[in-house]
């Protein structure tokens, strides 16, 4: 088995050190998250961070890099406090992955790849138009996480749309139905496939 301490990790090359990093947390969710700012103009961005908080009330969190650059999704939610979720999947992953790109404020993501927006239910952020799973959100909180400068995103889903027949009886979506992506590090994509569907677990007797 490969090992690294500490002290290897932090000699090792900046982008050994982010792609190792970055994987060795496992698979991540894959998200594109639309915004629009206070003067209409759209945003669409690819998050892995995008994590589940909490049911009841319903909360979703993502975490933003340190806001030492611009980061246009960052400042569209604080300004605004509305935003969507769309899952990514076979269909649009490297469309998705080129949101990540630094344009300019004045340029959408939208325009520069193949990716629509689309408008439902009065929500003023652009949802991405085919997503399997499309999620209305209200910013709630924030915190700054002071060990890195990164920004936990607090926010309560107003809204879930949810194609086809992936919802099931018992409110379990089934993501491999959709081909929904996950993300291996910054760059791999993969399309995880559903094995079982375990019952809840009493302690053994
Ligand atoms: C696979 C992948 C996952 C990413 N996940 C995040 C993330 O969770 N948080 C974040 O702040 N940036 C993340 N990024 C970087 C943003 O997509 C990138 O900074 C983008 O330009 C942000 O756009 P914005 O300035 O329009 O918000 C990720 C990039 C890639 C390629």
């Amino acid at each position: 088995m490969a090992y690294f301490n500490l002290k290897q990790i932090q000699e090792l090359e900046h982008l050994y050190k982010i792609n190792l990093i970055n994987s060795c947390s496992g698979f991540k969710s894959a998200n594109l998250i639309g915004t629009k700012s206070t003067k209409g103009q759209e945003n669409v961005a690819v998050f892995s961070s995008v994590t589940h908080i909490g049911s009841n009330p319903p909360l979703l969190g993502f975490f933003c890099r340190p806001t030492t650059v611009t980061r246009h999704t960052y400042d569209n939610i604080k300004n605004t406090g509305v935003y969507t979720i769309n899952h990514i999947n076979l269909d649009n992953f490297e469309d998705a992955h080129h949101t990540s790109a630094k344009y300019d404020q004045s340029i959408s993501e939208f325009d520069m790849t193949g990716l629509e927006s689309e408008y439902k239910d009065n929500c003023k952020a652009p949802f991405v138009k085919g997503a399997p799973i499309q999620l209305e959100m209200k910013f709630v909180e924030e915190y700054l996480i002071k060990a890195n400068n990164t920004i936990l995103v607090i926010g309560e889903i107003q809204g879930l749309h949810i194609n086809g027949d992936l919802l099931q009886d018992d409110g379990f979506i089934n993501l491999s139905k959709a081909n929904i992506a996950a993300i291996n590090g910054l760059d791999g994509y993969t399309i995880p496939r559903l094995e079982k569907r375990l019952e809840y677990q009493r302690p053994r007797k």
